[in-house]
């Protein structure tokens, strides 16, 4: 897949998750190999540059967590242009607009999904980053309000004419919720039709998945969210058994792939900020191994990132 002059190898994306996709996570996934494209957790677009890259942890990175994609949330056209120095400065491979997210937050300023109703707006902040970043732009959109195909292939080529480089499509409409089943058939035929890549994302848990959603859809891609925070193999798994790649480069048992977990949020992050980010991730991984409700619960109440650590020690030592 290529965005731009960019070339990605496997055209598989870590979905931007806020709390989940951080350096620590990235920097294991490029260690279990397979991974061709990083996003970060969104960010604001407006406090971006006045934001310290050493401490605060949606832009603390390591430089092997590449190629990466800053996603940014923007309500006003005139913050791009410093948000996209400060992620130039950052190194960045990418911007990535959030279109997608119908939090509350984002409803009350009208970003994310809500920008999409303010089209005056939009096409200001698209030409804006268009012209401020010699960079690809990406946008990651859901498939709309209604399933309806015509609509969402209007709403990427206008997007593809703003100049945008590459589309993620979240396979769910606005208002459904992540439990409910992805609508992959409603992306059926659209990357054909579209002179952009486009990565599908929504419901990946397992190769098998990945396979079925590529045919399904022809999308260029994919982009995978919960599903390698609980099993943080399946990106490199998807990547050998789907794109013929190379084996993991580095080898863990689950138990020493959580501590591994563990001394990255020690390495990348103040005290403060690891317990909370441990937990996050630990409701996800836990959900794939057998009791895993034990590790959850004993890690939930834990109230420093020792006593965690050691109660998930506990945990694996009483699995084994
Ligand atoms: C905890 C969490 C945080 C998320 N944060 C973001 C975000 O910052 N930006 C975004 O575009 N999507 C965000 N998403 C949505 C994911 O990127 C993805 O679209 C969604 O989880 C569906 O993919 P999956 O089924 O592979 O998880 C978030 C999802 C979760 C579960």
């Amino acid at each position: 897949m290529k965005i731009r002059d960019l070339a990605i190898h496997p055209p598989l994306a870590l979905a931007p998750m806020v709390g989940l996709s951080h350096s620590a996570l990235r920097t294991l996934l490029i260690e279990l190999g397979g991974v061709g494209l990083l996003f970060s957790e969104m960010l604001s677009a407006k406090r971006l540059p006045s934001e310290n890259e050493t401490i605060s942890p949606g832009l603390i990175r390591a430089p092997l967590e590449s190629p990466l994609f800053y996603q940014i949330y923007a309500s006003e056209s005139s913050n791009i242009e410093a948000a996209v120095d400060k992620l130039v400065e950052l190194d960045a491979q990418g911007v990535d607009l959030n279109l997608g997210c119908p939090a509350p937050q984002l409803k009350k300023i009208g970003a994310g999904r809500f920008l999409l109703d303010r089209p005056d707006e939009l096409v200001t902040v698209l030409r804006r980053l268009r012209k401020a970043a010699t960079l690809p732009v990406s946008v990651k959109i859901r498939i709309g309000e209604q399933p309806d195909r015509n609509r969402l292939l209007q709403t990427c080529r206008f997007l593809e004419d703003e100049g945008v480089d590459l589309i993620t499509i979240h396979a769910r409409l606005a208002g459904d919720k992540f439990c409910r089943r992805p609508r992959w058939e409603l992306l059926d035929g659209l990357p054909d039709r579209l002179n952009v890549p486009v990565l599908a994302n929504g419901g990946i848990f397992s190769v098998e998945d990945a396979r079925r959603c590529l045919e399904c859809t022809g999308a260029s891609g994919l982009m995978i969210g919960r599903g390698v925070v609980r099993w943080p193999w399946l990106i490199s798994d998807i990547a050998r058994e789907l794109y013929h790649c190379q084996s993991p480069l580095a080898q863990y048992s689950r138990e020493g792939l959580y501590f591994a977990f563990i001394d990255l949020l020690k390495q990348r992050f103040p005290r403060e900020r690891r317990l909370g980010r441990l937990k996050q991730f630990t409701h996800y991984f836990a959900s794939a191994h057998d009791f895993g409700h034990l590790l959850a619960s004993r890690v939930q109440s834990s109230s420093s990132l020792e006593q965690a650590t050691e109660r998930a020690g506990e945990f694996f030592r009483q699995a084994a």
